[in-house]
């Protein structure tokens, strides 16, 4: 892995200042982020209504980073090719009200992306056991998804633990990702339980000395 600290940062944009979207995400490339974290949320599937593929392709304009497209939607399927035509790099759908999700994960595979599954707190690690290897990132959502600011669930830290094992006995190459309530102080525990890639909104646009400290303190932390 390519990063400092053996771990890998991912930068939601979800709490960037968008009057200001293109500083933002050059500020946060030189604060050396590893990848750019794009929270697509439509209303239905998760409570809140966030962004759609154009903002994939401003990004995609904009940074040279990967672009790590989290889709918190129902039917995924119908929309992961507008996504690869965006600019996305890593293209992750959920596990949990998903009847298609072996055929997405090719799909979006097929389509020149790293696919990736995701689960939220309230679903067990075992349910993606069958699809462990096809993906190439495990997203263990560490709060309830639909807004940034909320506070780290720290039951959480057992499942990534038990993702961790699954990926072991699979011979899995697939990265373990966490989101949601990462902060410094948070981050040594996931990362301890088997995390590799953190995402993070608040700790890096909300940080109170600005976005370079933001990044510092969360390379910091351990
Ligand atoms: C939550 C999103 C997260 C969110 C994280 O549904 O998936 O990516 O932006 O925000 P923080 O880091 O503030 O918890
Ligand atoms: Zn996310």
């Amino acid at each position: 892995m390519a990063a400092e600290n053996n771990f890998l940062l991912s930068a939601s944009i979800l709490s960037a200042d968008f009057s200001h979207l293109a500083e933002q995400i050059h500020a946060t490339e030189q604060a050396g982020v590893d990848w750019l974290h794009i929270d697509v949320m439509d209303g239905h599937f998760v409570p809140n209504i966030t962004m759609g593929p154009f903002i994939v392709e401003t990004c995609r304009k904009v940074s040279a980073l990967p672009l790590d497209v989290h889709l918190m939607i129902e039917s995924p399927e119908r929309h992961i090719e507008s996504f690869a035509k965006a600019g996305a790099n890593h293209l992750s759908i959920h596990i949990e009200n998903n009847n298609n999700v072996h055929r997405t994960l090719q799909a979006i595979r097929s389509l020149g992306c790293h696919p990736g599954i995701v689960i939220n707190p309230g679903t067990p690690a075992a349910a993606i056991t069958s699809v462990v290897d096809m993906v190439d990132l495990i997203l263990v959502m560490t709060v309830n998804p639909g807004f940034s600011g909320q506070k780290f669930i720290s039951q959480m830290v057992e499942k990534i633990a038990e993702v961790k094992a699954l990926v072991q006995s699979k011979h899995s190459p697939a990265l373990i990702q966490v989101d949601g309530g990462i902060t410094a102080e948070t981050l040594p525990s996931a990362l301890q339980a088997g995390a590799q890639v953190f995402v993070s909104a608040s700790s890096i646009y909300h940080y109170p000395a600005g976005i370079q400290s933001g990044v510092k303190a969360l390379r910091d932390a351990v």
